[in-house]
């Protein structure tokens, strides 16, 4: 009995001191006090996880404040609870279906219509391993929500955003980027064996590229645009994989693993910093991982391959037939590497 006595103890010890740092070791709290009163802030897939808490935060610091959920019902019930816990009676909810690009267009449209402004674009909706499921436009759903979708509702937002300037956009990406490929002969997955794992990773570099590409066309705007890994966060992000199908997983190694990994309200804290702090003006172009600016992997660096996804995307969202493809910003300077 004594010989475990040891090892359990240390066990223990491990864990109980993991759970402690975790939220130090993580990342902690966005530094910056700044309030927002009077700025619209737009934050996709804002009815659960990071979104929901980006958008309880940034109500709290005076935001008006749109969530866009695929889901009214869940979104009305997150708003409603938002405004009241931050007695910000500003906080709304809008059906966006970042699955359908009608949809995407309905939502920009009533934007352009109704907003006087858009100071701040939080492309925070995401979907992740799930199975090889087609958008209603027949795109593979990761690549189709995660980069697509948001690459049309960005452009289709745009001249709003110019004329709101000092504007942001922020895109949430992930580490898990540093794995992925673009694969521009089948970026739906329709010729080779769907790979879920690698259809989100794809979609995650995709995030980084088109944040690069985005702000080499902005350049000189006033419309900046960076990306962030939140770090790893307990929401329910993973619930296609196995840890959350199982029965034995879910309810053992679930909770054991949400103990190890940060909450939603600390995994927002990089979004909340990049939409907030005074020390990203006019910053664009970058990657952030958590609030530490870092070099994304060598193919998102990949100038030729933001450039060529670029146009694929706008392609297949049908940005290029209606003239709305934004390379009017593309001038020798811009040409140049962002900040
Ligand atoms: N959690 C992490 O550890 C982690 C790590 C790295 C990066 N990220 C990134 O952080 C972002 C937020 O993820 P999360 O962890 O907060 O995940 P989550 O809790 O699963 O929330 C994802 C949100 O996206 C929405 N969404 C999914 N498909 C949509 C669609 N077709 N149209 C509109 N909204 C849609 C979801 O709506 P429903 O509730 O209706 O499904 C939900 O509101 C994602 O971009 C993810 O890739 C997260």
């Amino acid at each position: 009995m004594s010989k475990y006595i040891l090892p359990v103890s240390v066990f223990g010890t491990v864990i109980g001191c993991a759970v402690l740092l975790k939220n130090h070791v993580t990342g902690g709290r966005c530094p910056s006090k700044a309030t927002i009163n009077g700025k619209t802030v737009i934050i996709t897939g804002a009815n659960t996880g990071i979104g929901k808490e980006t958008a309880q935060e940034l109500a709290k610091r005076g935001g008006r404040i749109i969530m866009g959920c695929r889901d009214m019902e869940k979104c009305e019930a997150a708003a409603k609870e938002i405004r009241g816990h931050t007695l910000n009676p500003h906080v709304y909810a809008c059906h966006l279906d970042l699955a359908s690009m009608k949809s995407v267009r309905e939502f920009a449209e009533r934007i352009n219509q109704e907003e006087q402004h858009v100071d701040v674009l939080i492309n925070n909706a995401g979907v992740m391993r799930c199975p090889a499921w087609k958008t209603e436009d027949g795109f593979d759903m990761q690549f189709g929500v995660n980069h697509l979708g948001h690459f049309l509702l960005t452009n289709l937002l745009l001249d709003k955003l110019k004329e709101s300037t000092p504007s942001r956009v922020i895109n949430l990406t992930s580490l898990a980027h540093i794995i992925g490929k673009i694969d521009f002969e089948d970026l739906n997955w329709e010729k080779k064996k769907f790979d879920t794992k690698q259809a989100y990773c794809q979609s995650k570099l995709a995030n980084v590229l088109f944040t690069r590409e985005l702000a080499k066309r902005l350049q000189g705007t006033g419309v900046t645009v960076n990306a962030v890994h939140p770090g790893v966060v307990a929401t329910r992000l993973g619930r296609h994989t196995s840890l959350h199908q199982s029965q034995f997983s879910s309810s053992v190694l679930g909770p054991f693993f949400s103990l190890l990994v940060k909450s939603p309200k600390l995994g927002a804290q990089p979004s909340i910093y990049l939409a907030v702090s005074e020390d990203l003006e006019g910053v664009t172009g970058r990657y952030y991982d958590v609030m530490t600016e870092k070099e994304p992997a060598p193919q998102a660096l990949d100038e030729e391959a933001a450039r060529r996804l670029w146009e694929v995307s706008s392609q297949l969202v049908g940005l290029e037939e209606e003239g709305q493809y934004h390379k009017s910003n593309l001038s020798a300077e811009s040409q140049s590497k962002p900040a």
